[in-house]
């Protein structure tokens, strides 16, 4: 029967990382995937990390048993925390139930299955994406046969948010649609909408009774403040809806091959609150036992371990403010070289963006022209995972982009 497996393209981004793997040029720069680098473009690992991993490591009673269903309890509270702050009322009345998830794609793809199971099954429950998303969003609902729309997001003109387009799209949308949201440091574009705008959002989706699934990687990235990151979060899950955040700390504790994530449920406030969220707790569990039995323990041991200690959890802020300075510098960079060359057209664009990325406007013709005469590696779409620049390539990176859109 495989006979009739159809070949399946390679996916663009781990196939960008091969390529970049594959080219032996020295002067090759990787601005493909959103992993960070340091200023020797090297994988780094967070300090605080390498604190956690002794802790752990010297614990007498540290052993590989089985975690729960849910995972590590004593992370998936603290990431609850983390989210939502301490104080927040939809933990005192016990209406958030959260299990740990094979990082943020898990929490994904927890999260599509159980809506495409228990959502208003009755209703056409469509998912709307930002244009542009994250690509795989499209891969883990569409597996779980949820059928999916965009909403416009990004103005190519002002190269910010397309708010109005945004907007309009939310008021046409059907009674119960699921929006997908980045709750900050947006993946592709490091475009968010203001406070402001954040508040206009969650209004017109009350009004028009829509879903929000949250979807979060980059909480103290975009702005090196946890708290200031979460806001949009703490804003929808004040304004009393019900929602659902899928988390990830690939990004944030730079532990991408541990998969340490987490899906949280939150139910809207009512006097049987508390129970809903009981009986989504044991559905969410028999999904989790059929698909992964138990999540891998070692990341969530890291991070829970930084995150329930305040010594350490202080360092972690100092971890992601030298993460997101870097990043920012490299804007700052970037920027003023490209208008010393009077590089044609603007780059205000590039310290105005937050977060991992860039979306700098190039088009797929002047991406493949910079891989191929330049050895710099970035997405089709224009995309530029600003970690990958440090002070050794961000000038020739620059001299690069002159070229290629002069040539
Ligand atoms: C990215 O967008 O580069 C990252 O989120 C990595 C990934 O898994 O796609």
């Amino acid at each position: 029967q495989a006979d009739t497996v159809p070949q399946a393209p390679e996916d663009p981004l781990f196939g960008l990382m091969a390529a970049y793997r594959r080219d032996d040029d020295p002067k090759k720069v990787d601005l493909g995937i959103g992993a960070y680098r340091d200023n020797n473009a090297k994988p780094w690992v967070l300090p605080v990390v390498k604190k956690a991993d002794e802790i752990i490591r010297k614990d007498p009673d540290l052993n590989h048993e089985y975690l729960p269903i849910a995972g590590l309890a004593e992370f998936t509270s603290a990431s609850q925390k983390l989210l939502l702050g301490a104080d927040s009322p939809a933990l005192k009345e016990k209406r958030v139930t959260s299990l740990q998830t094979i990082s943020g794609t898990g929490a994904l793809h927890l999260g599509a299955l159980f809506l495409s199971k228990f959502y208003r099954t009755n209703a056409k429950r469509t998912v709307y994406f930002s244009n542009p998303t994250w690509p795989n969003h499209f891969q883990v609902f569409s597996n779980v046969n949820l059928e999916y729309q965009q909403y416009p997001y990004f103005s190519k003109e002002t190269r910010g948010l397309d708010f109005d387009g945004f907007i309009k799209t939310l008021k046409g949308a059907d009674e119960g649609s699921i929006i997908v949201l980045h709750a900050c440091a947006h993946n592709p574009t490091g475009v968010d909408p203001s406070q402001e705008q954040w508040k206009e959002i969650a209004k017109v989706m009350k009004e028009r009774k829509l879903f929000p699934f949250l979807d979060t990687a980059y909480q103290g990235f975009a702005s090196g403040d946890l708290d200031r990151d979460g806001w949009a979060i703490r804003h929808f899950v004040e304004q009393g809806f019900e929602l659902v955040i899928a988390q990830s700390y690939a990004k944030n504790f730079g532990l991408y091959g541990e998969r340490a994530g987490c899906f949280h449920f939150i139910t809207a406030p009512s006097s049987d609150a508390e129970e809903t969220t009981k009986r989504v707790a044991s559905q969410l569990a028999i999904l989790q036992r059929s698909e992964i039995s138990n999540p891998p323990a070692y990341g969530a041991r890291v991070a829970s371990t930084v995150l329930n200690n305040p010594e350490l959890f202080a360092q972690w802020k100092e971890d992601l403010k030298t993460m997101s300075g870097r990043i920012i510098d490299m804007r700052k960079a970037l920027r003023s070289k490209l208008e010393e060359l009077g590089t044609p057209g603007t780059w205000n664009h590039i310290t105005e963006q937050i977060g991992m990325f860039s979306f700098t406007g190039l088009t797929e013709k002047q991406v493949l022209k910079l891989r191929e005469d330049s050895h710099v590696y970035m997405t089709k779409n224009g995309r530029i995972s600003m970690a990958g620049l440090n002070t050794n390539n961000v000038d020739y990176f620059a001299k690069a982009v002159d070229k290629a859109l002069r040539d």
